[in-house]
């Protein structure tokens, strides 16, 4: 088998489509590694004292765990150096970071969770990366938060990575999605997976089923009939998977269809679902637009939001298309 890899890919694709002008290519080559060395963190566990909480909390009030602020740092001293970037933002930085003088700008800004699921962290369970590129307002070397609140639609690139049995990297620039594996010898991404698809029809769901006392009806009533299986209206039984790290959720989701859901619920209304808009939502609602999915809040495609806070939380409902549409309708009508 003739092996492609990431760059290459990127390199064609810059080619063929004129889609990756060469400075974004640079920038997911350097996100590809940096998830590379997360992955080398994540990968030696206990032997790299890499597990466990680092005693602080975020600016979401979220007990950082050792590999949080790990990954983060990684991500950062890689995207600083290499000219592509005006700015960055993190999940795990209260405001945006900005590019150090010593070092050239660049058009893109880059936002990121650098470690998704992180309390499967200690536990052994596929955790992963998320990240989305926006461009920089033109003519903007320092672009303030203000400038990085655009909506989905905007973003020119975004990708995950999965540290799991093995690692992955799923990535789109606007052109379909593709997946790349990690040969651990050879330290280079693989194309393994081209023009990912997601299947329309599923019989799988993924929700925290804990959180059901505090639903709102539109979501109550959706999952009741998925609970009913084949003597409800929806006449099929259904199975449900939860992770509990996005990522591996919709990596399943991806490569045999499913619907997952982090809904708003009747709780604390300043909290809106768990995912955030900015770093979660959006990169992931970009893939799964792309690979024939969709993905609301509910009411409306998250990707139309325009977003008033770095930081905001978002309803999600993602995955196979006819599954997200009804339970969209279902919302529409109450
Ligand atoms: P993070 O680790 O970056 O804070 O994100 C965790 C998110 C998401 O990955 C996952 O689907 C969800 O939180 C899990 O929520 P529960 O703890 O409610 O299961
Ligand atoms: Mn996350
Ligand atoms: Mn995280």
């Amino acid at each position: 088998m003739k092996r492609i890899s990431l760059t290459q890919y990127l390199v064609e694709e810059q080619r063929s489509h004129d889609s990756i002008p060469a400075e974004l290519r640079l920038l997911i080559e350097v996100v590809a590694r940096a998830c590379k060395t997360i992955s080398h963190a994540v990968g030696k566990g206990a032997l790299g004292e890499v597990l466990g909480s680092a005693h602080s909390e975020n600016v979401q009030g979220e007990v950082q765990k050792k590999l949080d602020i790990l990954s983060n740092e990684i991500l950062l001293e890689a995207n600083e150096w290499g000219g592509h970037l005006a700015a960055m933002a993190s999940e795990e930085m209260e405001t945006i970071h900005q590019i150090p003088h010593r070092y050239p700008k660049g058009e893109y800004m880059l936002l990121f969770d650098p470690l998704d699921g992180s309390s499967n962290i200690d536990v052994n369970v596929s955790i992963g990366t998320i990240f989305s590129v926006l461009k920089a307002p033109d003519g903007m070397a320092t672009p303030t938060e203000a400038d990085f609140l655009q909506p989905g639609s905007k973003q020119v690139a975004a990708g995950y990575a999965v540290y799991g049995p093995q690692t992955v990297l799923v990535l789109t620039t606007g052109n379909g999605v593709n997946c790349f594996t990690l040969d651990r010898e050879m330290g280079s991404w693989v194309l393994t997976q081209q023009q990912m698809q997601i299947p329309t029809e599923t019989a799988e769901y993924a929700i925290n089923a804990s959180n059901a006392r505090h639903w709102y009806p539109p979501v109550q009533r959706y999952i009741s009939e998925l609970e009913a299986g084949k003597t409800g209206p929806r006449g099929k039984d259904f199975n449900m998977r939860w992770i509990a790290s996005m990522v591996a959720d919709v990596h399943r989701i991806l490569n045999r269809g499913g619907v997952f859901m982090y809904p708003a619920d009747a709780r604390d209304p300043s909290k809106p679902g768990r995912l955030r808009l900015m770093y979660e939502a959006n990169p992931i609602a970009f893939i799964v637009e792309q690979a024939g999915g969709a993905a609301t809040t509910g009411t409306e495609r998250i990707m139309d939001l325009q977003p008033t806070q770095l930081h905001q939380r978002v309803p999600v409902f993602l995955g196979s298309k006819n599954e997200v549409e009804l339970v969209t309708r279902y919302h529409q009508q109450a």
